[in-house]
């Protein structure tokens, strides 16, 4: 079985993806780590995030980088939504997510364009989203347990511009999939988010298996 998840940052689809391979016994790959590590490794060796030849060379980042604890950082999610404009690197990283999500038994994918690119014919598709607001709350509570200090306003500020520029792109952009269910976080803790995601793959599964009947 392959589950997509997609939506916006600090939505909960990591959380959500996570727990749906626990639930499920698939592997899991958070896709937003693989520009992450893209977006690190130019930065990291003077290239510059904005020039598409210089992010594409940065797509042959060691495996080990997928390790670094500061790939989890504001500043490289910043730089991995700035890689992932080119169109080039977004091809670099398609074949690994496709082989990933083609192993036998499946896998549960997350990312942005997991159910309109990678995989359009998965089993299960969810679209996971929460207001701005929720959002920033969430990341500051984080970045807060990690001694980061930085005000909620700015981080609004800053997932709203990640939010224009990953809808807005001409490649890939997000956006809720054909066949994809909506799940608004917004007013959810975790656990009752992860019994709605659970719930709502297992109604996509049996409706695909009557269907095909
Ligand atoms: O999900 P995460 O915040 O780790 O993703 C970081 C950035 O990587 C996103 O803002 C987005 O620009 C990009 N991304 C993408 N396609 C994916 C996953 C992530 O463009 N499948």
């Amino acid at each position: 079985m392959i589950i997509a998840v997609d939506g916006p940052t600090a939505s909960g689809k990591g959380t959500i993806a996570k727990a749906l391979a626990r639930h499920y016994g698939l592997p899991h790959l958070d896709t937003g780590l693989l520009y992450r590590a893209v977006g690190w490794q130019v930065a990291h060796t003077g290239g510059d995030p904005d020039k598409a030849d210089d992010a594409l060379a940065a797509t042959a980042f060691p495996e080990a980088l997928l390790d670094e604890p500061e790939l989890r950082s504001e500043a490289t999610g910043s730089l991995a939504s700035r890689v992932s404009v080119h169109p080039a690197v977004r091809a670099a990283l398609l074949e690994r997510q496709r082989a990933f999500a083609h192993q036998p038994g499946g896998a549960v994918l997350d990312g942005r364009d997991i159910a309109t690119v990678i995989v359009p014919g998965a089993d299960a598709k969810l679209f996971v989203t929460a207001s701005v607001p929720a959002r920033a709350l969430r990341r500051w509570k984080e970045m807060r347990e990690r001694g980061e200090d930085v005000s909620r306003e700015a981080i609004e500020a800053d997932l709203a511009r990640r939010d224009e520029r990953d809808s807005t792109r001409a490649e890939a952009p997000l956006r809720q999939a054909e066949g994809a269910a909506l799940l608004d976080t917004s007013a959810m803790p975790p656990e009752v988010a992860i019994a709605a995601a659970i719930a709502l793959v297992d109604r996509q599964v049996a409706g695909n298996i009557s269907s095909c009947s």
